[in-house]
């Protein structure tokens, strides 16, 4: 059994998976709501969050599995992208948990965990496919090839999709995480009333939003104060139109480019009605894993410990977390190095 660890954000989650891809526990603990009052998520408050949580989420998960540390054979942590405080509470519990049992770990890519996400459960969705992650912190395009083996195609040069959703909502006067609240007020607009850029001058595979969170800010004061509340939910409608599609896009220039004839997509935005019901539209085969596995959680980071090789003790103990996939540094345990960006 692998056990899961992941704090790279403002979730707490651990999880654990077998070897064969079957999820015994999948436990997360929000911290959504401590963060609400301040639009956004206060890493400080996130990492003191972890600390808290981190041992009580594992016990939960254990609890869940009907397992025991024993039956544990591998931990899998996220070392980043993500919150480094947050990271390195996540980090440190595996190290603590791994080291006195001398078991090995494995040092995951939280990206590299949201891909992995469609090869779980009973029906893994099988290689090659398109993978689209769209979440708070990343939006890309993965050419899957193998499991383990994927590389990026195409990538946000700006704003993630999930922050394009967060910042749109609190335009709009919505709490905070934006995308389900955003999504809720579209659904009684008409989304043909406001037309939003779909980052069209982007070329190839890449997404661009920056420039739709400004277009709505303009908007909102042309209509002024009365006005904008008025037609909020048009706004919203128009808003969220513009990122899904803008998100399809791409999905059918990669799928033209690439040959690929199958599609999956994850990260919190793939909790969108509205991408799902479009995506469903392009008539492929596509995976769309159930909520849980779309937004953060630790089975995805179990699942993508399935293909990686892992540092055996006491050679994981110096490992740092890294904030930002650019500064990633060599990992040992990484044969695949510049294949996964
Ligand atoms: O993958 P995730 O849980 O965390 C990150 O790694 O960022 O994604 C969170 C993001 C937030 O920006 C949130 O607003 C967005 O996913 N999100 C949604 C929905 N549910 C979550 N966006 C649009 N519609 C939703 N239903
Ligand atoms: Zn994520």
């Amino acid at each position: 059994m692998i056990l899961g660890i992941e704090t790279s954000c403002d979730d707490t989650c651990a999880a654990l998976v077998t070897r064969a891809g079957e999820i015994r526990a999948n436990s997360i603990s929000s911290q959504g709501e401590l963060h609400a009052r301040f639009g956004g998520v206060v890493p400080e408050i996130a990492s003191r969050h972890h600390l808290e949580l981190t041992n009580a989420v594992i016990d939960a998960a254990l609890l869940e599995g009907g397992a025991a540390l024993d039956d544990v054979e591998l931990i899998a942590v996220t070392q980043g992208p993500g919150l480094i405080g947050a990271l390195l509470v996540g980090l440190s519990a595996a190290k603590a948990l791994a080291a006195p049992r001398r078991l090995p770990l494995a040092p995951i890519d939280h990206l590299d965990g949201h891909v992995a996400a469609s090869l779980l459960g009973p029906s893994p969705f099988a290689p090659p496919f398109l993978c689209l992650i769209a979440s708070g912190g990343h939006t890309l395009l993965a050419h899957v090839e193998a499991p383990g083996r994927w590389r990026t195609i195409g990538r946000t040069l700006d704003d993630a999709a999930g922050e394009a959703f967060d910042k749109g909502a609190r335009l709009l006067g919505l709490g905070y995480p934006g995308g389900p609240a955003l999504e809720r007020l579209a659904a009684q607009g008409d989304p043909e009333a406001f037309a939003f850029p779909i980052g069209a001058g982007v070329a190839d595979l890449d997404f661009s939003f920056a420039g739709l969170k400004t277009s709505l800010l303009y908007r909102v004061r042309e209509l002024g104060e009365a006005e904008a509340e008025r037609r909020r939910a048009d706004l919203a409608a128009g808003y969220q139109r513009a990122i899904v599609t803008a998100l399809v896009t791409r999905v059918e220039r990669a799928l033209a480019r690439t040959g690929l004839t199958r599609l999956a997509i994850g990260g919190g935005v793939a909790a969108n009605g509205a991408l799902r019901a479009r995506v469903a539209e392009l008539g492929l085969e596509v995976s769309v894993p159930p909520r849980e596995l779309c937004t953060d959680n630790a089975a995805m980071i179990a699942s993508a410990a399935r293909f990686r090789p892992a540092l055996a003790f006491p050679d994981y103990l110096a490992l740092d977390a890294y904030a930002s996939g650019e500064r990633r540094p060599p990992n040992p345990a990484d044969e695949l190095g510049a294949a996964r960006t």
